[in-house]
């Protein structure tokens, strides 16, 4: 079991993390709970907005990070179900920022290979919005080197209640019997059903809470909460999670951790 002595952490420059982060034992889906972005806006007397704008390059950094990196899967929960309560200004303050950083992040993800996905019930998002999604989706189609997911108008429950839907009308339609149905059958009607299996779950801005956020995911994945707000985790601090993920043990349940990576010594 590797071990890292993390309150020597600060003494380490980028360069020396980047070189300790064991690149064949990755976690191969990583999704980040990001959180603190009006917190960070409130400590500098700015509007919660520019706390949004300031996380925005946070998003910028650690989907160019984990590509480089080698991460398969990283997904971002950026506007829960719960947060179409706020108020109608900032939700449409968000939803500008969304379509901008959809306009100008298409040719990026292009140039590095990011497939872009989204997840939740878009259905509900302002029409110029879900059509930049549609855009982006479609263009960065066949892009294989990372999947990057985002969560928007995301919940759980919602999800799990979307897939018993889809298992219902399976069963209606002939598709599948009561015996078919198990786990596996589950996942399938997930809106997760087409990424690897949630190993890491980052949490910033010193909250531990789930959010109702993969609820069914998490299952097994280790999380990493840190205090750092989310404008101010950039490439260290995913290296520091990423770290930390490496220090772990993972049973399963089990006594001993079952070779996931399909390579030896993993
Ligand atoms: C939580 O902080 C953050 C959000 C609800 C929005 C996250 C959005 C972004 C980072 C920008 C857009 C993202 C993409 C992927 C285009 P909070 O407002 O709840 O902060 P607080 O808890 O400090 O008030």
């Amino acid at each position: 079991m590797p071990t890292f002595d993390f309150s020597a952490i600060e003494q380490c420059s980028n360069e020396e993390l980047d070189a300790r982060v064991d690149r064949a034992r990755l976690p191969r889906h990583v999704a980040v709970i990001m959180d603190g972005n009006g917190r960070w806006a409130k400590a500098r007397f700015m509007p919660r907005i520019a706390g949004h704008y300031e996380g925005m390059k946070s998003v910028r950094e650690v989907v160019t990070g984990c590509r480089e990196i080698g991460i398969q899967a990283l997904t971002l929960y950026a506007f829960s179900q719960e947060n179409w309560k706020r108020p109608s200004e900032e939700i449409g303050l968000l939803m500008k920022l969304m379509e901008s950083y959809l306009q100008t992040e298409l040719s990026l993800l292009l140039e590095q290979d990011i497939r872009f996905m989204t997840i939740g019930r878009t259905e509900l998002l302002p029409k110029p919005v879900l059509e930049w999604i549609q855009k982006v989706e479609t263009a960065t189609r066949d892009c294989q080197t990372m999947i990057l997911t985002v969560a928007v108008s995301y919940g759980g429950r919602g999800e799990i209640v979307d897939a018993l839907r889809g298992i219902i009308e399976d069963y209606r339609d002939g598709k599948v019997t009561i015996h078919d149905i198990d786990e596996a059958l589950v996942e399938q009607h997930l809106y997760t059903a087409a990424l690897p299996e949630l190993d890491l779950l980052i949490r910033t801005s010193g909250e531990a809470r789930i959010s109702n956020f993969l609820l069914w995911q998490i299952a097994y994945a280790e999380l990493h909460l840190t205090k750092t707000l989310w404008p101010d985790f950039r490439r260290r601090e995913l290296l520091v999670a990423l770290l930390d993920y490496q220090t772990r043990e993972r049973r399963f349940g089990g006594t001993t951790a079952p070779d996931l990576t399909g390579t030896s010594g993993a």
